[in-house]
């Protein structure tokens, strides 16, 4: 094993990639970088096979044994609802038993234990760790420290600082997927040259700067040549100039915007996201204004009528209540396709979504 003396998040990112990936399968999954169409494509057929078995109960009873004999953990010391109810529900899918540490002043750590200390002794009692933390560059530092064991585990990052979420990603791309390819018989074929993205325009709205979902989702989107991205923000929250740098070197068409009632009659899909007030030092961009950059009633019905609204949530002021029950919403889909690309990639992880795909075939390809 490779095990880098510097810092691992300064490396190159095919090295960072190399590092925590296992030959051709993810083992900790840290960035939307390790993500290429391949693996997206493959995910969001087997979370559709999963579904689609866990409909039924024998097919839940198939695939609650699939895991039975491993144990995660869940080590959530940022707050989340949504990933860290989804992980769960994932593992349990699975029959994966898991506990959880959401608050920190409830282990060790009080007595001095250092949070690398931790994640080692957590290497101990679990299988794999799935975890969320404030600081940018913690998980990947931990998966390359967890590589340097005995007993390694895989690690996933369920959202780190500011910089990337890419399950939150991956959730994302599925939601896509079941809206641009709206039969589950398209879905599920195995199509390479398939690209379900190409012509399709995507606007991403409000906080990009700070919005850690966004990043991932560009970094997964940027693997669909023929895609085009729109940027809509005020200039204080505009994109970093990473990821536009990244979307030239693949000859992504993209655009930065600053108007959402003039942009979105162009739009496919729109992603709606929150101010993200939390990373102020001083509540200095409170202060922006938002009404330009944000779903309002008056916008309804100048939307397509095959437009895709997602939000990763939670929502303030910028999306209106009003799309709801708005057909076009996708947002309360998101949260269960969530759970359903979780339970995939884990079963990726730990090489059984073989036995899902087998699973699938032999019982519901009539
Ligand atoms: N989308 C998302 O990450 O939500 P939570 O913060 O509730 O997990």
């Amino acid at each position: 094993m490779d095990i880098p003396s510097e810092d691992p998040t300064s490396l190159p990112t095919p090295r960072r990639v190399r590092l925590l990936n296992r030959e051709d399968r993810l083992y900790h999954v840290i960035l939307a970088q390790q993500f290429d169409r391949d693996i997206i494509d493959h995910l969001c057929r087997i979370a559709e096979m999963t579904r689609i078995i866990g409909d039924t109960r024998a097919g839940a009873r198939f695939l609650n044994s699939i895991l039975s004999h491993k144990r995660a953990m869940l080590y959530f010391i940022q707050p989340s609802t949504r990933t860290f109810l989804s992980f769960a529900a994932a593992c349990q899918i699975l029959g994966m038993p898991y506990n959880d540490v959401r608050d920190p002043s409830t282990s060790s750590e009080v007595k001095g234990e250092t949070e690398d200390d931790t994640v080692r002794v957590l290497s101990q009692y679990f299988d794999i760790i799935i975890m969320r933390h404030p600081s940018e560059g913690f998980a990947e530092t931990m998966a390359n420290k967890l590589n340097g064991i005995r007993r390694c585990i895989p690690l996933l990052n369920g959202g780190s600082g500011k910089d990337q979420h890419p399950t939150q990603a991956l959730l994302d791309i599925y939601t896509l997927y079941r809206c641009f390819a709206p039969s589950s018989v398209e879905r599920i074929r195995q199509d390479p040259e398939r690209n379900l993205f190409a012509g399709k325009t995507i606007a991403f709205v409000g906080d990009l700067k700070r919005g850690r979902t966004v990043r991932s989702l560009a970094y997964l989107l940027a693997r669909y040549p023929g895609v085009r991205l729109l940027f809509v923000a005020p200039d204080e929250l505009q994109i970093g100039d990473d990821i536009l740098e990244h979307l030239t070197r693949n000859e992504i068409e993209h655009e930065l915007k600053s108007d959402l009632p003039k942009t979105i009659g162009e739009c496919n899909a729109v992603y709606m996201t929150r101010l993200q007030d939390e990373h102020d030092k001083d509540g200095e961009s409170r202060s922006i204004d938002l009404s330009r950059f944000s779903l309002t009633p008056e916008l309804q019905d100048q939307l397509r009528p095959d437009l895709a609204i997602l939000h990763p949530l939670p929502r303030r002021a910028e999306l209106d209540t009003c799309y709801d029950s708005d057909p076009r919403a996708k947002y309360w889909d998101q949260m269960r396709n969530g759970m359903w690309v979780r339970a995939a990639l884990i079963a990726h992880v730990f090489n059984v979504d073989g036995q899902i795909l087998d699973h699938y075939y032999s019982h519901f390809n009539y």
